[in-house]
């Protein structure tokens, strides 16, 4: 008798299907009519934060991700001959991954560094030498470091883009545009300029905005289309949740926010929940509201979709993960071609 290995060799695996959710990302782009213009500003632009970004421009950008979800023909090869130095000196899984498959779908080439220790950083070369050398070696650069001045030492000295793939505490505003680019799928209607009350949403942040990057660059973009939201509430079980300034320029911006140390009486009334636990500081990682977890039994409004980062812990049950609230793996999924929308519109040449 042939003994059995494990029981999923029995079957085939299911390639998989890019057409999932089709409809979302169509209905995306039947809300608004397509003009390129404000992204063909981006061309030859590094990207560094958030703020950076128009209304326009975030929006346009969904919606050419949504033109790269939906055919996959679309903008074959555009980056053909062009080389990508990928350098993550901090642990990524998402990012990293999706950075690289983006370039190749696109058709590029890709080298990387991995540790900087291997460079002529451990001979003491200085961030602006490195970067003078990157322009002889490749056209764009993806950088995620833990030192959040890093990327912008390597901006004085570099003449090709050099994209933030997180920067210590401060920002990612890619993981931000995948973030948007989710919400705007889950309902199309919150990108018009006049949305009517009943069609404002609130979203619930379970996190620290002033130690996560991924929630100060969401925010950022948030602040983009405060014409859609009712309210942001930030769930945080600190005294000191904003970084200095930071709370001002966003409600400058239109944004209304609230703070409560309270979770589960939020729940009920929230319709997007963002939930993440961890910062990675330096060589480690800071936890902030362990306490608060969303599980199956949480009080969550019926349709209300959860966003994580990811990686998650135990803030986030897996038993969440086939209801319907299961917004989290198509965010990192769309994360591709929110990629793919950015770099076809910063690589010009
Ligand atoms: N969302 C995100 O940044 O994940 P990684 O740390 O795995 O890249």
């Amino acid at each position: 008798m042939v003994k059995k290995v494990h029981p999923k060799l029995e079957e085939p695996v299911e390639a998989e299907n890019w057409t999932e959710g089709i409809e979302q990302p169509l209905a995306l782009m039947e809300q608004i009519d397509e003009d390129f213009a404000a992204i063909a500003e981006l061309a030859n632009h590094s990207v560094i934060s958030a703020r950076q970004f128009s209304r326009e421009q975030l929006i346009q950008l969904c919606r050419l991700s949504a033109k790269f979800e939906t055919q996959q023909s679309f903008g074959q090869f555009p980056l053909t001959g062009k080389i990508l130095i990928s350098a993550f000196y901090e642990p990524s899984t998402r990012t990293r991954l999706s950075f690289e498959s983006v370039w190749h779908r696109l058709g590029g080439d890709i080298i990387s560094i991995t540790d900087p220790s291997t460079t002529g950083i451990a001979k003491g070369e200085s961030l602006k030498d490195v970067a003078e050398m990157m322009n002889h070696y490749g056209d764009v650069v993806v950088l995620r470091d833990s030192n959040e001045r890093a990327i912008y030492e390597m901006l004085e000295a570099l003449r090709i883009p050099i994209i933030n793939a997180g920067n210590g505490t401060d920002e990612h505003p890619t993981q931000a545009l995948a973030d948007m680019y989710a919400i705007f799928k889950w309902r199309p209607e919150l990108m018009s300029n006049e949305v009517s009350d009943d069609k404002k949403i609130t979203i619930g942040i379970i996190g620290n905005p002033g130690r996560m990057r991924t929630v100060r660059s969401l925010l950022l973009f948030l602040s983009r289309i405060s014409q859609a939201i009712k309210e942001v509430v930030i769930i945080c079980n600190t005294t000191e949740s904003f970084s200095q300034d930071q709370r001002e320029e966003l409600e400058a911006e239109g944004l209304n926010i609230r703070v409560s140390r309270e979770l589960e009486p939020e729940l009920p009334d929230i319709d997007v929940v963002y939930i993440n636990a961890i910062a990675w500081v330096g060589n480690t990682y800071e936890e902030h509201g362990i306490e608060y977890k969303l599980s199956k039994s949480s009080p969550l409004k019926k349709g209300a979709i959860i966003l994580h980062p990811l990686a998650r812990g135990e803030e986030l049950s897996t038993d969440l993960d086939d209801t319907e609230h299961n917004w989290y793996f198509a965010q990192a999924r769309g994360a591709v071609f929110a990629r793919m929308a950015l770099m076809s519109s910063l690589v010009r040449f």
